[in-house]
């Protein structure tokens, strides 16, 4: 059994409300009874893709669990590369693959410089076939910042991932994908795609006002909140969601 937590969209601007929702899910993490496996971070780590706000991620983000990342629509791959993974800043997709237990955890770059819709790009596409050909039999969970199902909210829908199709076409080929993880929505949500579940993390900061709760997009009333994975023996998943008090 292999237990993940994902929070997503911490949209870290130096501001103080934006900071004590990241710590105060930070702290709820940090102090469970039995520590998770790994953490992932679903982007929207940067709300202005600053050296100055990845400064802050990489103090708050600071566990006694491996901490996965893969960028959103707010980060930019340069400085993110630079702060978060001690890299050169460098243009490129940022995709990595982890091994959590018996589990792969492959992070992808959904992002497309300079605009706030989302694709997997080819290097990409490419780069997750040949990850999970390599990784033969072994489990695994794909996640990214944006999700490519309709949310029935028209913010969100018109920023979503633009070449799903070539996704399913892609998945299609291979037995190892357990879930589909993503971010970017601001509210927790389930669905599946190409036959496999699909699970979208709520957010640290701002929650989204859904179309039938108001017009207001922004939500500051709702907790902070975090998403439970367990993937069991017969590679079945199953999600919690939490509120962060
Ligand atoms: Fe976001
Ligand atoms: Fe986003």
């Amino acid at each position: 059994m292999v237990l993940l937590a994902q929070i997503s969209d911490l949209h870290l601007d130096g501001s103080e409300r934006a900071t004590q929702r990241a710590v105060r899910t930070m702290e709820y993490l940090r102090g469970l009874a039995t520590p998770v496996d790994a953490l992932l971070v679903t982007g929207d780590i940067a709300d202005h893709a600053e050296v100055a706000e990845y400064e802050e991620a990489a103090r708050l983000l600071k566990a006694p669990f491996p901490v996965l990342m893969c960028p959103g629509n707010h980060d930019a791959r340069g400085p993110y590369r630079e702060v978060l993974l001690g890299e050169a800043a460098d243009e490129a997709p940022v995709n990595r693959v982890h091994r959590v237990g018996d589990i792969a955890v492959l992070m992808c770059d959904s992002t497309i410089p300079g605009r706030d819709d989302g694709e997997l790009d080819e290097r990409t596409r490419e780069w997750i076939a040949a990850t999970l050909t390599e990784l033969g039999g072994t489990p695994a969970l794909v996640a990214f910042h944006h999700p490519m199902v309709n949310m029935h909210h028209p913010f969100v829908d018109s920023l979503r991932l633009r070449n799903g199709e070539e996704l399913a076409a892609l998945l299609s080929g291979f037995e190892n994908v357990v879930a589909i993880l993503t971010g970017h929505t601001h509210t927790a949500a389930a669905s599946s795609f190409a036959g496999l579940p699909l699970r979208m993390s709520p957010s640290v900061t701002y929650a989204l006002r859904l179309p039938w709760e108001g017009d207001e997009i922004t939500n500051w009333e709702q907790p902070p909140g975090v998403a439970f994975h367990v993937v069991d023996e017969n590679r079945e998943l199953i999600t919690h969601f939490r509120s962060v008090a």
